[in-house]
């Protein structure tokens, strides 16, 4: 395996660095977090991004989709990572129903997020259809990372979760959105589930760091949602996804143990009480 740790003690990741690391050829490693103590754990390993994912409407709230989350249980979560991170930049989902009325509303829920929750970069899902809110979200400072590919956001619109931009046409238009984002001066791009081959093409023809999560091996980083590559999600297993533990099962072994040490006495004993 390569080694190429060059960028790892950098005291802070912001959007220049990660231009950086694309230009070296460093990959990018990002990671979904959601509170305090999670966000520390991570920021320790030396993650170059944490992302505020609007995934916390499932994984932490238990909705079906993304969709119900809102913009203040976003600004919570975001303020909550914030507080544990110092190195990591830290990138936050606009949610739906905040930036796709008009761009004056998007702007207000990016300055919202960014105010109340001392992030670094807001996230929004879309290509041509929200040009004009990246453009007025970015001419007020604030730096925008696109999403394009499956965006979960429009799932009502497409009914399933299969791959996306399979056809030509939808490849043209997903290459054309993503030079519109990138020439509009979003600092990167998000793909989600899309032919490998045409993450890379996107990878070689944009300037600006691309990040995959189901877009093969040939993009500028990864990202995966927490919950599901510690094995806290198991009903969630798209081919994309590397498990890296199975967290649900240590957590039902060691709460098992508790169980039984509180039912048998054993807990607490003597050096556990005053
Ligand atoms: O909300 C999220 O976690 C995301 C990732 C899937 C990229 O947008």
């Amino acid at each position: 395996m390569k080694e190429n740790l060059s960028f790892r003690n950098v005291t802070k990741v912001t959007t220049h660095v990660l231009q950086e690391m694309k230009n070296k050829g460093e990959k990018i490693a990002m990671l979904t977090a959601y509170d305090y103590s999670i966000a520390r754990i991570l920021d320790s390993t030396g993650i170059d991004v944490i992302l505020v994912g609007d995934s916390a409407s499932n994984v932490m709230a238990g909705h079906s989709s993304t969709l119900p989350i809102t913009l203040n249980e976003m600004i919570y979560h975001a303020s909550s990572v914030v507080r544990g991170v110092k190195r990591a930049l830290v990138v936050v989902d606009l949610p739906f129903g905040t930036y796709q009325g008009n761009s004056k509303e998007a702007l207000n829920s990016a300055i919202r997020i960014m105010k109340e929750s001392g992030a670094d970069a807001v996230k929004m899902e879309g290509g041509k259809e929200v040009l004009e809110s990246v453009d007025r979200i970015l001419s007020a400072g604030i730096p925008v990372m696109g999403h394009l590919g499956l965006t979960p956001q429009s799932i009502h619109k497409f009914g399933t979760y299969v791959v996306r931009a399979t056809t030509e046409e939808e490849a043209a238009k997903l290459v054309q959105d993503a030079h519109l984002l990138s020439d509009a001066g979003c600092f990167g791009i998000v793909l989600e589930k899309i032919p490998a081959k045409l993450g890379a093409r996107v990878t070689r023809e944009v300037p600006i760091p691309i990040i995959g999560i189901g877009a093969g091996g040939k993009v500028d980083g990864q990202v995966l949602v927490l919950h599901d590559m510690l094995g806290i999600t198991l009903e969630f297993s798209p081919r994309f996804l590397r498990r890296y533990h199975n967290l649900a099962e240590e957590v039902k072994g060691a709460v098992d143990r508790y169980i039984n040490d509180v039912k048998s006495l054993d807990f607490p004993n003597e050096r556990e009480q005053y």
